[in-house]
């Protein structure tokens, strides 16, 4: 699939999607973040696709968030529809059954921090600033920001972020949580290769299993203690669970399939 501003490829069941806006630092404007949903449904869709790197071009910048030039000028009911094609999308990458990563190489503000949050994990390289700069332009996050950052840093550092509009470099990003591993340049997208073929080893089925299990904590309405004993009991009768225990009694590494 081709698409105008995000880079895509496929490699040993990883699919790398690369924002490709350097010139704008990747900032989202809408053409990318509609892209961004179609290389999802596709990546959900493809057998092929085990698991997803999200990434953004050049050295500087991850995303440096919502194109505000396009902002300009909206109303209140084109906003809400920003915001909510802006947290369908970003819903749909948190709730992805299959393991995403961001690879944070730079500037991650404001829709970029948003993007990396609603990834499962987020690596980051040395450069990498995370922060939600809205205020300064009279604005709040849209893209989940305001939700999701207090799951990973708590309402104290959260608000303050928010309120102020400062940013975290990356090692205070990694002490606060937001992040799970800072990282030289250089290093970036091997270790997120790391973090996967670690992942990839496990039950993909027990993954996705994971995945709905911890995300259900923070959806309203859905008590996650019965999700977990829905996805627990699920496993039961997968192929993956025989596999599992199989090997090891048998002493051996399981060979799980994801059925
Ligand atoms: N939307 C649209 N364009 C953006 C952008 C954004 N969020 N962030 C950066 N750009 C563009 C700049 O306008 C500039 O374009 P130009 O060369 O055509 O003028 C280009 O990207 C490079 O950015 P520049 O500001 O020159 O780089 P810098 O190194 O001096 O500063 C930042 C980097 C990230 C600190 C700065 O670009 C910035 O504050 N960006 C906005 C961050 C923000 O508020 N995000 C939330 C948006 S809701």
């Amino acid at each position: 699939m081709n698409y105008e501003n995000l880079l895509t490829s496929i490699d040993n069941g990883i699919l790398t999607i690369t924002i490709n806006r350097p010139d704008k630092l990747n900032a989202l404007n809408k053409k990318t973040v509609e892209e961004m949903g179609v290389a999802m449904k596709d990546a959900k869709a493809n057998a092929e696709v085990k698991a997803i790197i999200i990434t953004g071009a050049g050295q500087k910048s991850f995303v440096a968030g919502a194109d505000i030039a396009e902002f300009i000028g909206r109303s209140v009911e084109q906003g809400k529809i920003i915001a909510q094609a802006g947290q369908n999308i970003f819903k749909e990458i948190e709730n992805c059954p299959k393991p995403v990563i961001a690879a944070v190489n730079g500037f991650a503000l404001g829709g970029g921090c948003e993007l990396s949050m609603a990834c499962h994990l987020r690596v980051a390289s040395d450069n990498a600033k995370f922060g939600q700069p809205e205020v300064n332009l009279g604005l709040i996050a849209g893209y989940g920001g305001t939700q999701r950052l207090i799951q990973y840093i708590g309402k104290t550092k959260a608000m303050e972020l928010h309120m102020t509009g400062d940013m975290l470099n990356a090692e205070q990003a990694l002490n606060l949580g937001l992040v799970n591993y800072v990282v030289p340049q250089d290093q970036l997208i091997p270790k997120c290769l790391e973090l996967l073929a670690k992942i990839r080893s496990k039950s993909p089925r027990a993954i996705m299993g994971v995945i709905n299990s911890v995300n259900a904590y923070f959806e309203t309405g859905v008590d996650g203690f019965n999700t977990e004993i829905e996805e627990f009991a699920n496993c039961f009768a997968t192929e993956d669970f025989k596999e599992g225990t199989s090997a090891f009694i048998e002493k051996r590494k399981a060979n799980f399939t994801g059925k």
